[in-house]
This record gives C-alpha cells, sequence and structure tokens, in this order.
C-alpha cells in the first residue's frame, strides 16, 4: 500500500553512524533510523549476539519461560526504578498496552466511568486505534472515527488547561518528556510535577511515552529521570533491542499486577531474538554508553547553538543530549533535503524542526562533520 512518501535511495550496508548505498556513496547517519539504531549499523557484539541466538532459537512463545526476556525484565528494573515489564513489538503497542492498563485500574477501583483521556497537542504516540486516538494530529486521527475516549488536548507547558483539562476526572493522562514528532519541544520541569500532582489528587494514570526520547538518549536511562517527577507507566522502543522490533510497559509497583494470566498479550513479546539483542544494548549502556551520550549531547548543543546564533533563519535550539534540533522560522524541508544531497542523514519534525537522532556511537569527528555540512547548507539556503 502507498503509505509512505519514499525518498528513491536504498542503502545497501552501514557501519557505525555511516550508511553507503550499493555505489559506495556515503552518509554521516544522524538519523538512526528514527531513533532506532542506537548502536549505530554493524556493531560487532550485536551481530555475534544476534548470529548466535538466530542459530540456537529464534521464537518459542509466551506458552513457555523466556530466560533471555527474564534477564532484559531485570536489567530495566535496575535502570529505571521501575517494577515489572510486559513485552511487545511496536511503540504503538507499547502504549496501546499502557492506555488498557489503565482503563483497566479504573475499574478495579469501581471507577468504570472513568474512561477520558488527557494528551497534548503535538503528541505522536503511534498508529494503532488506541495509540492514534491521543496523538494530536487530526491528519492521522480523524480518518480512522470513532475512537476511544473522549480526549482532551492540552497545548504543552500550559498548566492551567490541564488543570481544567483534569475536571473530566480522567482515567489516565500520557505525555512524552520530549515531544518527537511535534517539534522536539522538551517539556517543562513545573509542567511535568503539575502533572504529577493532579494525578495524585485524582488517582488518574500518569503514562510517559518515551519511545523515541527514553533508552538512554538523553544521556539518562529515562528522560523522566531528569525531572522530579517519575511516571506510573512508561513506555519504551525503537532503539531498545537494537534495531530488531521490540517495546515495553515498564510499571511502578502501584499498577504492576493491574494485567493477570489472560489480560493481555503478544505472540512474538520478549521472544530470544529481541531480548538477546536487547540484552546487548542495555550492557552497552551500563558498560559507559549513557556517558557517551552526555559527551556528544554536549558536543550537539553546542554545535546547534552556535548555528543558532549564527543564521538568521534558525529560531532557536531544541531538545537534549541525542535528541536535538534547530527550529527554523519556516519549514525545514527543504534544509534536510539539502544535507541529505550532502551526505547527511536528518529528518524534519513538527514541519519547522530539523530533528537529528544520531546513534549513540556515532564519534566525535562524525558529529563535528554533521554539524560543518549543516552550517553549510543552511548558509547555502539563506544566500
Ligand atoms: C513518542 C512516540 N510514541 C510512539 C511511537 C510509535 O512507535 P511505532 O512506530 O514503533 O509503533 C513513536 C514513533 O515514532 C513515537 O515517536
Amino acid at each position: 500500500m502507498h503509505t509512505y512518501a519514499r525518498s528513491e535511495t536504498a542503502f545497501a550496508r552501514g557501519a557505525g553512524a555511516l550508511l553507503f548505498d550499493a555505489e559506495g556513496k556515503s552518509w554521516i547517519d544522524a538519523l538512526g533510523g528514527i531513533a532506532v539504531n542506537a548502536l549505530g549499523h554493524g556493531h560487532p557484539r550485536l551481530v555475534t549476539a544476534i548470529a548466535d541466538q538466530a542459530a540456537a532459537l529464534i521464537h518459542t512463545s509466551n506458552l513457555y519461560r523466556q530466560p533471555w526476556g527474564e534477564q532484559v525484565a531485570l536489567r530495566l528494573a535496575r535502570l529505571s526504578g521501575m517494577n515489572a515489564a510486559f513485552f511487545s513489538n511496536s511503540g504503538s503497542e507499547a502504549n496501546e498496552t499502557a492506555l488498557k492498563i489503565a482503563r483497566k485500574y479504573q475499574q478495579q477501583q469501581g471507577r468504570s466511568d472513568r474512561a477520558a483521556f488527557v494528551a497534548l497537542e503535538q503528541s505522536f504516540h503511534g498508529r494503532t486505534t488506541g495509540a492514534v486516538a491521543v496523538t494530536h494530529n487530526p491528519k492521522y486521527r480523524e480518518p480512522f472515527g470513532p475512537l476511544i475516549g473522549p480526549v482532551y488536548f492540552v497545548p504543552p507547558n500550559d498548566v492551567d488547561a490541564l488543570r481544567k483539562a483534569f475536571e473530566s476526572e480522567p482515567c489516565a493522562m500520557i505525555l512524552e518528556p520530549i515531544q518527537g514528532e511535534g517539534g522536539l519541544r522538551v517539556l517543562d520541569e513545573a509542567f511535568l510535577v503539575a502533572a504529577r500532582e493532579l494525578c495524585d489528587a485524582t488517582d488518574t494514570v500518569l503514562i510517559h511515552d518515551e519511545v523515541q526520547c527514553g533508552s538512554g538518549r538523553t544521556g539518562r536511562f529515562l528522560a523522566s529521570q531528569w525531572s522530579a517527577a517519575q511516571p506510573d507507566l512508561v513506555t519504551l522502543a525503537k532503539p531498545i533491542a537494537g534495531g530488531l522490533p521490540m517495546s515495553v510497559v515498564l510499571a511502578a509497583e502501584k499498577l504492576e499486577g493491574v494485567l493477570v494470566p489472560g489480560d493481555h498479550g503478544s505472540t512474538f513479546g520478549g521472544g530470544p531474538l529481541a531480548s538477546r539483542a536487547a540484552l546487548v544494548f542495555l550492557e552497552e549502556l551500563e558498560k559507559g554508553l549513557l556517558d557517551t551520550v552526555q559527551a556528544r549531547g554536549e558536543q550537539l548543543r553546542d554545535g546547534l547553538e552556535a548555528l543558532a546564533a549564527k543564521h538568521p533563519l534558525v529560531v532557536e535550539r531544541r531538545g537534549r543530549g541525542l535528541i536535538q534540533g534547530l527550529k527554523l522560522e519556516r519549514g525545514a524541508s527543504d534544509v534536510v533535503r539539502e544535507c541529505f544531497a550532502n551526505g547527511l542523514v536528518a529528518a524534519t519534525a513538527g514541519g519547522e524542526v530539523i530533528r537529528l537522532l544520531p546513534p549513540y556511537v556515532i564519534t566525535e569527528q562524525q558529529l563535528s562533520s554533521a554539524l560543518e555540512i549543516l552550517d553549510a547548507v543552511l548558509t547555502k539556503i539563506e544566500a
């Protein structure tokens, strides 16, 4: 089906933060398959683990113990401070699960009338019917109605509007601590704390969607770990299995027992192949990769701040760690196209933002080169 507006380019192979086409032309990959390839391309430990596991056992189903998945769950608990994990295969599915947990929790409390959700303007939570219902862009949502709801959309960082939305006595609130598709907006600490306080006061479930901003991308395992406000549920996907499909909902103690056997499931979720890959990714994070992300994130911040100061087309730098970009005073797609023509893979976000989501293993030199290409492209387009 014609659901994607694809570029004509097909990449043939990759190495670290570099991509190559069949003719050997190379690009610096500052997109990582949209926040997926955190270990870059062809990471030796990841490749070996996947090959070993593929030879030993690819899939067994959740009718049997999943020893690799158990190890991943333990590591996720350690890294996140959360209590329980449910595995699935995409960000949308993880959000779908989180919405279901919230609904069941309210029913268990005798509040089955509490069906509403609070979400944010410019949010993106995925394409399944539940996830798209709490996604703001009407273009993604309206052709598929009627969807679950009601859903009250609040402008990000508007605490007064948030208070008003909570008068609906919602079931759950869902937010991205850093909005990805919506334009790399970092939510204010005051807003995150207000959301937590309102959820506490009304026993509303707080879901942090960290599918794009989480799993170490900000230099801490969860973007929420930069805040005093902790979620009840957090969803992760994209890089969590180094490029194989995997997602997870992590639950705090209060919600860990809501789902019981038979309530929910996934044929592939937490299977041996993806779990083995996830274990390599999490081991690399704990072996020092989080520090690398912080260092590269600072380099990127300084470089982008310099570009923002230099180029009249740029309104501001946005984001944190290795989810950063530049907001332009108009649409950014020609800049992204020109970057591509000059050997740099990036993307837009929210139309006017140039979005960079490089692999965590991008080198200092590669990141400098990426910033130089962006600088030259902005200079050319401004002229
Ligand atoms: C914040 C966020 N949530 C959910 C999703 C959906 O993830 P998936 O495409 O894996 O279903 C995305 C994908 O871009 C996302 O950025």
